[in-house]
């Protein structure tokens, strides 16, 4: 290693987002938020730290999107992938590297990454069963089939995973899977793939993270890895039979192209080249050189794919480091409920941009004080408000405030002598000295809710010490003790300034401007200044609001907009309406009543019940597809209706004459509608 290549190396890395819709307030603060805090704090230690991400413009979902936007997927990922980009760049997230998975780079490093491997005889080849929608012509991977998970019951499991309790899937082992494309029951037709085969890695996984990352990972990550690892590995797919992604680059491959799971998580290494060919540097060393800290920030439905699988890849590939540290969010729900781009159950950033110009750091401010570090966690509009009047206008903007007007009304902006200091005011300077390395260790345990905490207890002892030692009171009786008082409060700004560059970064620079601090201070001055950070004579310039009190009216306007969501959301759960009938078309109907006599099962049919119904003037027999809600013991004697002149039809080997008819309830069970009093049967209903 070259001698200037000796500070300590930073890789740190954000899941991708998938370029299938907008960011939203969940992804903020379970990931790029925290992301660009511990970026932004290891920079201010000097660390020669990179922050990387992109969009991940391949997989399922873009396509499903694509079909339902009637565009082509490129479409699809051009204008998210824009949006997307800057959002983050509006709320101040500081990618060192911003790329995407669909650039030619990123094609060729995911496309010789597999061809390595290949090469190294490290794929097991299998030609296997797949599903198949014969109805689009197309295998169905990964989210082109939802069923029943297996694990936990789930009814809406994606063929690659589960979101209700996070197990990674393959398509085959959903129960009752269903085509996505075109709600067709899939058949099975023969494939040929190439499979990573993890459990040959399962020793080295469990020394590498259970035994060497057993104190320093967090406990929902390991956690999860234990559970994977308990379960068993098993070969895993890493080739799709899709058209849009990174293409095979073998011969018996033409037409398939690489899992999305294989080529995204390579996008941090492409996106880390581009980013080196940019700036005129050398990616090797962030990826190959030992001490360099690899660090995944990342979502917990994320987690096996950065513990497990990329980590397998890099070690089989062999020219790579493994991460240091895979610090997995939790999800942040919203009003109560779970944030849903299907269900536009979100606050989206390119909205709260327009609705709260100028309040970035707002918004930064609540997602890191509620960040969902150890569980779910609940965003409301109310703790939104709450927080910013105060918290962030009482405590912080308040503080700022004090000091620079009374700076500029006793001293006319320059920072006063200080006389002999107290005891007190010893103490206030000692404590100050201490935040930064309070902070920065909470920080490097990826404890960032405490870490901004700490942040804001440093505005609360300035607040707590002006109260104590009130200044407009002793103005008159005793001027020089408050010029130490103002000389130690506008010590205690500046480095409110200085370390608040890595939470809220919109707000350090106005305090920054305010206090007239020079740019070559960073964290570690705020500890090691001798007499001062801002010298007695220093000039600082006007007060200007860091924060606005935020009223009832505008976070009312919020709550409704999410009520107007839910209440599309109900009105999409009622079928629409049928087309308009003459009197006519419902007289042809002949509806009776009738009770059911009989009820049995009928072989080889789940869903069917035989019933044997009287209908005053005659029995018949008619099927119904009630068996998954009712058992034949419980319907005799029971009141129905039957549509009485339906034309008869075999079902299932059995002739019904006629049809129950019920109502049916959202969560799909059918009820029996019965008349109200006690009526003869074959009554006729009109
Ligand atoms: O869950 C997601 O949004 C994925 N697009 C994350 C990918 S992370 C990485 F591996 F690229
Ligand atoms: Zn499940």
């Amino acid at each position: 290693m070259h001698m200037e290549n000796k500070k300590e190396r930073y890789t740190i890395t954000a899941a991708l987002p998938y370029t299938n819709g907008p960011v939203h307030i969940g992804h903020l603060a379970g990931v790029y938020i925290p992301a660009d805090i511990y970026t932004r704090y290891q920079k201010a230690k000097g660390k020669d730290a990179i922050y990387i991400c992109g969009s991940d413009e391949h997989g399922v979902p873009i396509t499903l999107r694509a079909k339902k936007e009637g565009k082509s997927p490129q479409e699809i990922v051009d204008k998210y992938h824009k949006l997307i980009k800057e959002s983050f760049e509006k709320f101040g997230i500081a990618f060192d590297y911003y790329g995407r998975t669909s650039s030619p780079i990123h094609h060729k490093t995911a496309s010789d990454f597999f061809k390595k491997l290949y090469d190294k005889g490290v794929f097991i080849e299998k030609e296997s069963e797949q599903l198949y929608d014969e109805e689009a012509g197309q295998f169905l991977a990964d989210r082109f089939v939802k069923g029943t998970c297996p694990k936990c019951g789930y009814e809406e499991a994606y063929g690659d995973q589960c979101e209700r309790c996070g197990t990674s899937l393959s398509p085959l082992e959903l129960i009752d899977p269903v085509s996505t494309i075109t709600g067709s029951k899939p058949v099975l037709k023969k494939t040929k793939h190439w499979y990573l085969p993890l459990d040959k890695y399962e020793d080295w996984l469990r020394q590498w993270i259970l035994e060497g990352h057993k104190n320093d990972w967090k406990p929902n990550v390991l956690g999860q890895v234990k559970s994977w690892l308990d379960d068993g590995l098993r070969p895993r797919a890493v080739t799709r039979d899709l058209d849009w992604g990174v293409p095979v680059p073998l011969e018996e491959g033409k037409g398939k192209v690489l899992y999305v799971w294989f080529d995204a998580p390579i996008g941090y290494i492409s996106n880390t080249i581009e980013w080196a060919e940019k700036t005129g540097k050398d990616w090797k060393p962030y990826w190959q050189d030992e001490n360099t800290k690899l660090i995944h920030f990342i979502g917990k439905d994320n987690i096996v794919f950065h513990t497990i699988i990329f980590p397998v890849m890099l070690k089989a590939h062999g020219d790579f480091i493994v991460p240091e540290n895979v610090p997995a969010n939790e999800f942040l729900n919203l009003e109560g409920d779970k944030i849903s781009t299907s269900r536009n159950w979100a606050v989206w950033l390119h909205e709260y941009l327009e609705d709260f110009p100028g309040k970035q750091d707002v918004l930064r401010y609540v997602l890191t004080a509620n960040a969902p570090e150890t569980k779910d966690n609940d965003f409301t509009w109310k703790d939104f408000q709450a927080r910013n009047n105060n918290e962030l206008v009482g405590n912080l903007g308040n503080f700022i405030n004090r000091v620079a007007v009374l700076t500029h009304k006793y001293y006319d902006g320059v920072i006063p002598k200080p006389g002999e200091f107290k005891d007190s005011d010893k103490e206030v300077l000692s404590q100050l000295k201490k935040f930064p390395e309070k902070i920065g260790h909470l920080i490097e345990r990826f404890r960032f809710r405490e870490a901004l905490s700490e942040y804001m207890n440093m505005a609360r002892m300035g607040n707590k010490y002006l109260a104590d030692e009130e200044p407009w009171k002793k103005i008159k009786t005793d001027p020089e003790s408050v010029q130490t008082i103002m000389f130690i409060t506008n010590q205690i700004a500046a480095a409110l300034g200085i370390l608040g560059e890595i939470f809220l970064p919109f707000t350090a620079r106005k305090i920054k401007k305010i206090f007239n601090i020079p740019e070559k201070y960073s964290w570690d001055d705020v500890s090691q200044f001798d007499s001062s950070l801002l010298p007695a004579g220093h000039q600082i310039n006007k007060p200007e609001l860091l924060f606005e009190k935020i009223d009832d009216e505008t976070i009312q306007k919020q709550i409704d907009k999410l009520l107007t969501t839910k209440k599309q959301n109900e009105k999409t759960m009622y079928d629409p309406l049928k087309e308009t009938i003459q009197f006519d078309d419902f007289t042809k109907l002949d509806i009776r009543t009738a009770t059911i006599l009989e009820a049995e099962r009928i072989p080889k049919a789940k869903k069917l019940l035989k019933l044997t119904v009287d209908l005053g003037f005659e029995k018949r027999t008619v099927v119904a597809g009630i068996a998954e809600y009712y058992s034949p013991e419980e319907l005799p004697g029971k009141k129905i209706l039957v549509l009485a002149n339906l034309e008869p039809r075999k079902l299932r080997g059995v002739l019904s004459q006629g049809m129950v008819l019920m109502a049916n309830t959202p969560d799909g069970k059918p009820v029996f509608i019965s008349p109200e009093e006690d009526v003869p049967n074959g009554s006729v209903i009109s």
